[in-house]
């Protein structure tokens, strides 16, 4: 069994036509996993049927041995850290510090604690000048440096990404790269969807091809 289980998984959006059709996968922690293909290929949907964002519509999700039809949203984000393709979803504070810690601060962790784990992420992700600055405000790049902060400092064993690269400029994509290949060695999981070439080579040692909502290539390096 791998850490996420697609067991003979279809999708619709309401009463239209399947968007995701008969996908079976496991996915390994141990796997750096790429997910390209076209535009409205059905990737994005397939990130968030795998980090049980969207129900399986037919076929079973498993997320660390749970089906996921049966895990609430709380649940899932212990297990599963997920970046949306569009920054802005995933903005909601008045300020930068403020959205970064506040998932640490819904789960009732010690201030001091959320302090020194802003401070960490926020150096990381070169955000520490923007600290009081209203998140609406920031640069693409800016946004989506906060968003991935923001998914990170939970400590995630497991992460399903969205374009991360998006907006990123060619020293902050090379920082991210090294940022993920340290989380990889840890023993993080992890499952990349994007069109950016270099980065998926560099990074995986599995790249999977959708197309019409079908795996049309599945390959190890
Ligand atoms: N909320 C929704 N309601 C109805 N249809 C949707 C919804 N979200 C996506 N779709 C449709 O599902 C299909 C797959 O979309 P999806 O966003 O998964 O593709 P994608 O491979 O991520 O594309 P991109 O490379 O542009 O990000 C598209 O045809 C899209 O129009
Ligand atoms: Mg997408």
């Amino acid at each position: 069994m791998g850490f996420i289980d697609l067991n003979n998984v279809s999708f619709k959006y309401k009463d239209n036509q399947f968007i995701i059709k008969d996908v079976s996968l496991k996915l390994l922690k141990e796997d750096f996993t790429g997910v390209i293909g076209p535009n409205g290929g059905g990737k994005t949907t397939l990130g968030k049927l795998m980090a049980g964002i969207l129900k399986a519509s037919k076929g079973d999700v498993f997320i660390d041995g749970l089906n996921s039809q049966d895990l609430k949203l709380g649940a899932i984000g212990k297990r599963v850290g997920y970046l949306f393709q569009n920054p802005e979803r995933q903005i909601f504070a008045p300020t930068v510090e403020e959205d970064l810690t506040f998932s640490l601060r819904i789960k009732g962790i010690e201030k001091q604690q959320i302090l020194i784990k802003a401070q960490e992420m926020m150096e990381l992700f070169q955000l520490k000048h923007l600290a009081n600055q209203f998140p609406f405000t920031l640069s693409q790049g800016e946004k989506q440096r906060l968003a991935l902060a923001g998914t990170l400092i939970n400590d995630p064993s497991f992460l399903i990404l969205d374009e991360p690269t998006t907006g990123l400029d060619i020293e902050r994509k090379k920082q991210l790269t090294n940022i993920l290949k340290k989380l990889q060695k840890k023993g993080v999981g992890m499952v990349f969807i994007s069109h950016d070439d270099d980065f998926i080579n560099n990074l995986s040692t599995r790249i999977i091809q959708l197309i019409g909502g079908e795996i049309v290539a599945d390959k190890r390096k």
